[in-house]
C-alpha cells in the first residue's frame, strides 16, 4: 500500500526535515505551514496519517486533531510538542491522538511510530473493505457468501424458489440449511404467507403426527379441543420439515400421501382436508444410506428430493471466511457495545486454517466468544478458544479431497504461517519461496500483510 502522509508545522526547518526523513522511508509526504492550510489539504481526502505540531498560529494543532477525529476517525494523528509541554501532548492523546513526540525530534522513533500506526491503519482499511464487500455480498437478506460453491447454492435457490417444487436441503450440521430454507421461502411468490417450521427430531412420533396433521377433540387422552396441524397452518405458504431423516415409517407414509394427493385427515378425524403447501425439508443424514438400511422410504425420498440443494461444508469454501469474520464481528461488537477494529494477522491465519467441523455455527460461536473475551479493540490469538489456538495438528496439513489447486495452495500457506506463529521469514523459508512472493500471496488472500508479528 502506498501511504500519503501530511506534515503540519509552522517551522519550516522542522517541516522540511520531517518530510525528507519520511520520504526516505518511501512514503508520499505533503506539507502544510499551519493548521488552516493543513485542514484544507486534509479535507481534500486520501491522507493516511497526519503529523502535526500543537502550537501554531491560526488553527491550532489541537483544533486540527479534533476536526480530523470528527471527519475521519480512522486516520492516526501523531502530535509534536515542545520540550516541557508534555501535558499538552497528554491532553491531545485524550482527544484521540495516536501518539506524541517531543522536540528535539528523534527521527528513528518517529519512523517506528509511523510504521506501527500505518500497520494498524492498513488492517482497519482492509477490514472496512471487507465490510463493504459484505454489504454487496448479501444475496438474500441474511446469507453471506461470495465463494464459488455458495454462488452455486444461491443460483439454485433463485431458480427453484419461484416454483412449487419440493426442495431437499442437505449438508453437515451448521452449514446454514435453515437459512437456505428461509431464502427459498423469501424468494418465492409465497413470501407473504406463512413459513411454518417443524423440528421433526424434537417430537415423539405420536406427537409429531398430531403436530403435522392436527387432531380432533377426543382423538386421544388430553385432546380436549380440536387442533389444527402445521400443514393447515402452512396453507398457501411453505412448510419446513427440519431433520426429516428422523421421522418414523408411519409418518413417512402419511407424508407421502400429502405430497402425492395434497390430502390428509386430522388425527381421529374423518374429514379429508386439502392444502396447498410448498414443502422444504432438511437433513444432515445421508438419506440414500437410510434407504439402503430400510429406515427411509425410497418413494418419499423422491417426492421430497425434486430439487436437492447441497450446502457445502465451510472447509470447502474458505474464501468466505473473511466475510463471515467481518460480519459476525460487527454483529457481536454491536451486541456487546464494544468497538473492535480488526483481528490481528496470526489470529486470522488460525481462523483460516482450522477445519471447522461445526461449520458456520462453530465459526459464529467462536467469533462471539472472541469478541466477548477481547480486552482492547483488536482480537488476538489469545482471545480464541483453545481448540483454535493449538490447531497445529503435529506437523500435518490436511486437505480435503475435491479441494482446488488454488485453494490447496492457500491452505498450505496459511497453515504454515499459523504453525510458525505468524513469522513470515520462517514461513517463506519452509515453503522455499521468496518473502515477496509470500507477501503478494497474503495480500491476494485478503490477509493483512504487516510485519507486526515478525520474529514474535
Ligand atoms: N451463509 C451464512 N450467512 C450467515 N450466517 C450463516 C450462514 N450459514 C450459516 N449461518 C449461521 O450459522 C448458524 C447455523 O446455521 P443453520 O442453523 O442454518 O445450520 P443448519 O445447517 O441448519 O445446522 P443443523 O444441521 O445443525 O440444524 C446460524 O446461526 C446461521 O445464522
Ligand atoms: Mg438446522
Amino acid at each position: 500500500m502506498n501511504f500519503k502522509l501530511l506534515v503540519v508545522d509552522d517551522e519550516k526547518n522542522i517541516r522540511d526535515g520531517l518530510a525528507a526523513s519520511l520520504r526516505m522511508d518511501k512514503y508520499d509526504v505533503e506539507t502544510a505551514a499551519d493548521g488552516n492550510e493543513g485542514w484544507k489539504r486534509f479535507e481534500k481526502g486520501d491522507i493516511d496519517l497526519v503529523i502535526t505540531d500543537l502550537k501554531m498560529p491560526g488553527l491550532s494543532g489541537e483544533e486540527l486533531l479534533k476536526r480530523i477525529g470528527m471527519e475521519s476517525p480512522g486516520v492516526p494523528v501523531i502530535v509534536l510538542t515542545g520540550h516541557g509541554t508534555v501535558e499538552n501532548a497528554v491532553e491531545a492523546m485524550r482527544n484521540g491522538a495516536y501518539d506524541f513526540l517531543t522536540k528535539p525530534l528523534n527521527l528513528d522513533r518517529l519512523s517506528l511510530l509511523v510504521k506501527r500506526a500505518l500497520q494498524n491503519r492498513e488492517l482497519a482499511i482492509r477490514h472496512k473493505r471487507l465490510e463493504e464487500e459484505l454489504e454487496r455480498s448479501r444475496q438474500f437478506k441474511t446469507m453471506i457468501g461470495t465463494s464459488a460453491p455458495m454462488m452455486k447454492v444461491f443460483d439454485t435457490i433463485s431458480r427453484v424458489a419461484p416454483t412449487k417444487a419440493s426442495v431437499l436441503i442437505t449438508g453437515e450440521s451448521g452449514v446454514g440449511k435453515e437459512l437456505v430454507a428461509d431464502a427459498v421461502h423469501e424468494m418465492s411468490p409465497r413470501k407473504n404467507k406463512a413459513l411454518i417450521k417443524v423440528h421433526c427430531a424434537a417430537l415423539a412420533s405420536s406427537l409429531l403426527e398430531s403436530e403435522l396433521f392436527g387432531h380432533e377433540k377426543g382423538a386421544f387422552t388430553g385432546a380436549s379441543a380440536r387442533k389444527r396441524g402445521r400443514f393447515e397452518l402452512a396453507n398457501e405458504g411453505t412448510l419446513f420439515l427440519d431433520e426429516i431423516g428422523e421421522i418414523d415409517q408411519n409418518i413417512q407414509i402419511k407424508l407421502l400421501r400429502v405430497l402425492q394427493e395434497r390430502k390428509f385427515e386430522r388425527v381421529g378425524g374423518e374429514e379429508t382436508l386439502e392444502v396447498d403447501v410448498r414443502l422444504v425439508a432438511a437433513t444432515n443424514k445421508n438419506l440414500k444410506e437410510e434407504i439402503e438400511k430400510g429406515t427411509f422410504r425410497e418413494d418419499l425420498y423422491y417426492r421430497l428430493n425434486v430439487v436437492n440443494i447441497e450446502v457445502p461444508p465451510l472447509r470447502e469454501r474458505k474464501d468466505d471466511i473473511p466475510l463471515f469474520i467481518a460480519s459476525f464481528m460487527k454483529e457481536f461488537a454491536d451486541e456487546n457495545g464494544k468497538t473492535i477494529e480488526h483481528i490481528d494477522e496470526r489470529c486470522r491465519a488460525a481462523l483460516y486454517s482450522y477445519g471447522w467441523p461445526g461449520n458456520v455455527r462453530e465459526l459464529r460461536n467462536c467469533i462471539e466468544s472472541a469478541v466477548v473475551m477481547c480486552k482492547g479493540n483488536i482480537i488476538t490469538l489469545n482471545d480464541l478458544p483453545p481448540t483454535l489456538r493449538n490447531n497445529s495438528d503435529e506437523g500435518w496439513i490436511k486437505i480435503h479431497m475435491g479441494t482446488s489447486l488454488a485453494e490447496s495452495e492457500k491452505i498450505i500457506i496459511m497453515d504454515t504461517l499459523s504453525a510458525q506463529k505468524g513469522n513470515k521469514s520462517k514461513t517463506a523459508e519452509i515453503l522455499n519461496i521468496g518473502r515477496k512472493t509470500l507477501h503478494r500471496k497474503l495480500a491476494e488472500f485478503n490477509i493483512a500483510d504487516s510485519d507486526e508479528t515478525e520474529e514474535a
